[in-house]
């Protein structure tokens, strides 16, 4: 079985991919990974769980691989092609088939075997990669968070002899399982110790990822230095600091072909430049019921969650209402932070919660600024759609976002390369003075058309990163087929 012909095979592993299966960040990437990486050379195909809503988009599925004992049930795993991806699905009925999001049930609680969901995952993966599909196997496989981290483990207890990249995309997720489920996820014990998974008495799905992969990337190279201190690294500081040599911050880019807004389906009005916006300005508006205040349509498009600082906007929000700004925000999570944006909303303000691809695209196209206030942020890419689509991102120096955006201060107005706004240190009062900011240069036309402008310019596809991952990719590989040569 030739799936891609003349691309060099590699497995990637997620728990969602867009456009079948998102929650956040990690779908868009793990979608927009494939089709950067064949531009390298390499045909990577996904393997994802099948979660209802996956299973019903699939065409044509075929079944290439049958497993009668997947943690606790039947499974298979089913191949097919869809959105332009090349996909792997984990069909096990008693893992996957539920309703509510990836993680949670429809009352918010994590589903109470997420460890063993997970862990079937990065079994599979690891039995792929040791020969579990007739005629195909992974010169490399690229795992994604916690849920795949385990795979690490697998792939060397199996010995498959294929290394592993582990990514992290957000170091606040560990997967912690009691250490009473040792035996059960198929761990080895020898594993259960400091230097290995074991993390307070847990076991730790991404810690054995840091600890067994071949190599450890994440998101942007300043979260990259940022996770080597005590402030960012979540109790794994230490671990990513002994992994410095195989540790590398490659930034994420988004995909330029679904988010374009000269060809985007979701837009009544598609815009090539800054003052296209307008008509897509005065839509959203309407579709918020909001009047025009003179000042700035500002947006969020967010998880809320405490990592993205939103408490600290809501203090900050009214600097902008009294200049004439608007608020608009779109989001869902923390059922404490969607009451209290609820309680919020007024004539200046206007709040949706919930999930909303098409209406995410609307507002990316209509706002004047994106804000993302967040206290960490292993990259974003929600300020990369705003630069994209001519909104001035405002956002925390933290993470990727401080690789992304600059600042617009006097020196970087008139060297012309200014981008948007950015904050720091971060609090409620620093917030408040970047929206004073905003306002100021909103009411400077010329001044705003060129930040507008620059942001439009920049660039935020794969063209860099790609071959980052692919060099690393083919890194990999060489190493391994050396070992394979080396060994007795
Ligand atoms: P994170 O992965 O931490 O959530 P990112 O900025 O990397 O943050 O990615 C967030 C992605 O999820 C973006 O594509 C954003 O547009 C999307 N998103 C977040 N919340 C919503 C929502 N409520 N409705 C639609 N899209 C959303
Ligand atoms: C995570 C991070 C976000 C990043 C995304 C994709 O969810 O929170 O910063 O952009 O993953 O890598």
């Amino acid at each position: 079985m030739v799936v891609t012909p003349g691309l060099r095979p590699a497995l990637g592993v997620a728990s969602e991919c867009a456009p079948l299966v998102k929650t956040g960040g990690l779908a868009d990437v793990a979608g927009a990974l494939p089709a950067a990486l064949a531009r390298q050379g390499w045909g990577l195909r996904t393997l994802i769980p099948g979660y209802p809503g996956v299973l019903a988009a699939l065409p044509r599925a075929r079944e290439v691989a049958q497993v009668p004992d997947m943690f606790g049930g039947p499974a298979r795993v089913l191949a097919s092609h869809a959105a332009g991806l090349d996909l792997l699905v984990l069909d096990a009925p008693h893992l996957f088939d539920r309703p509510g999001t990836p993680y949670w049930d429809a009352s918010g609680r994590d589903w109470p075997d997420n460890d063993a969901r997970f862990a079937a995952l990065s079994w599979m993966a690891a039995r792929i990669a040791g020969g579990g599909l007739a005629g195909w196997r992974p010169e490399v496989v690229h795992l994604h968070d916690w849920q795949a981290g385990l795979a690490a483990v697998y792939l060397r207890e199996l010995a498959t002899g294929v290394p592993c990249l582990m990514t992290v995309h957000n170091m606040a997720f560990h997967g912690l399982t009691g250490a009473g489920r040792l035996m059960a996820l198929r761990l080895p014990d020898h594993g259960f110790h400091p230097e290995g998974f074991e993390f307070f008495g847990h076991i730790n799905a991404l810690k054995a990822g840091l600890v067994w992969a071949d190599a450890v990337s994440t998101v942007s190279p300043t979260y990259a230095r940022e996770l080597m201190r005590p402030e960012f690294g979540m109790g794994l500081d230490g671990v990513v600091r002994a992994r410095a040599a195989d540790m590398s911050g490659i930034l994420n880019g988004i995909d330029t072909e679904v988010w374009n807004p000269a060809t985007d389906p979701h837009l009544a009005r598609p815009f090539t430049t800054p003052r296209g916006k307008a008509a897509n300005r005065r839509a959203l508006l309407a579709e918020f019921a909001l009047t025009d205040g003179g000042g700035p349509v500002c947006a969020v498009v967010s998880r809320l969650s405490e990592q993205k600082g939103l408490d600290l906007l809501l203090q900050a929000a009214p600097v902008l209402t009294d200049r004439g700004g608007r608020l608009i925000l779109l989001g869902a999570g923390d059922r404490g932070l969607e009451n209290a944006w609820l309680a919020a909303a007024s004539d200046g303000v206007a709040v949706r919660i919930g999930y909303d691809e098409g209406l995410s695209h609307r507002i990316y196209a209509g706002a004047d600024a994106i804000l993302v206030p967040s206290r960490f942020e292993p990259c974003g890419l929600t300020q990369l759609y705003a630069l994209r689509y001519g909104a001035v991102p405002v956002v925390a120096l933290t993470g990727g976002l401080a690789d992304t955006v600059i600042d617009a201060n006097e020196a970087a107005l008139r060297a012309g390369v200014a981008t948007g706004l950015t904050v720091h240190p971060l609090s409620a009062e620093t917030l408040a003075h970047a929206l004073q900011r905003l306002c100021d240069l909103y009411a400077d036309a010329p001044v705003w058309s060129r930040l507008r402008a620059n942001g439009m310019k920049a660039p935020v596809g794969w063209e860099a990163s790609a071959p980052a991952y692919g060099a690393l990719y083919s890194r990999l590989a060489q190493a391994a087929r050396a070992r394979d040569t080396a060994a007795p």
